[in-house]
């Protein structure tokens, strides 16, 4: 039995335009709830400019009450954000090539993606996806997709942390010598933000520190 499928796709950044906001943002433990929207259907643009401006704000928007998305209109709303970054796996029940098809299921998606850890999508390559855009057909009961503030996280060290982590780069266990800085700034925000692809041993203390961030 499927207790979890999901599809995703990715791309890379557009510029950002002002619009007015038809939907309604709830916050969320992270980021936010959006009501009063339905994907499936065509959007103005001033509704898609302000999406991108809510999505760079809040960082995460989990849309609630949507019809069925189709594969195309997936990726129809992913080039929404720029160019499509195309799934290296490729699953034969997924609705589009360039949407990733996730499952615990062998026979409905690719299995045990995204289990080695905290990480950032795309982390292994020279420039990381800028946005994920997952759709949930199934919802599991168990085991939970978790989004991690980073910025929050990295705000939280102490200054002795923040100094020892300034100087560290993190490298890639799927490419070998691919590095990027483990801090940097958010290219759109300024924020500090982290490059992160943790297993737990490495830097041990990042659980805690975001435990201690959820709070
Ligand atoms: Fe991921």
């Amino acid at each position: 039995m499927v207790s979890k499928v999901f599809l995703r796709s990715w791309s890379h950044v557009s510029k950002m335009m002002s619009g007015a906001r038809t939907y309604q943002l709830k916050p969320s433990r992270l980021g936010v709830e959006v009501f009063g929207i339905d994907l499936a259907q065509q959007q103005p643009q001033g509704v898609i400019d302000q999406i991108k401006e809510d999505v760079t704000q809040h960082r995460l928007m989990i849309f609630r009450n949507q019809s069925p998305i189709s594969g195309d209109r997936h990726v129809e709303i992913s080039l929404w954000f720029g160019e499509l970054e195309s799934t290296f796996y490729k699953h034969p029940k997924s609705p589009h090539p360039d949407v990733f098809r996730v499952s615990n299921v062998e026979s409905e998606g690719c299995r045990g993606v995204g289990r080695t850890g905290w990480h950032i999508d795309g982390s292994f390559q020279p420039a990381p996806f800028n946005y994920s855009l997952y759709y949930m057909h199934v919802v599991p009961k168990e085991g939970d997709t978790v989004f991690a503030p980073l910025n929050e996280i990295i705000e939280g060290l102490s200054e002795d942390q923040q100094a020892k982590w300034d100087k560290l780069y993190m490298m890639s266990d799927r490419r070998g010598s691919l590095v990027h800085p483990l801090v940097y700034s958010h290219p759109r925000t300024g924020k500090k933000v982290s490059t992160s692809n943790l297993k737990g041993e490495v830097y041990p203390d990042i659980k805690l520190v975001f435990i201690k961030a959820k709070k």
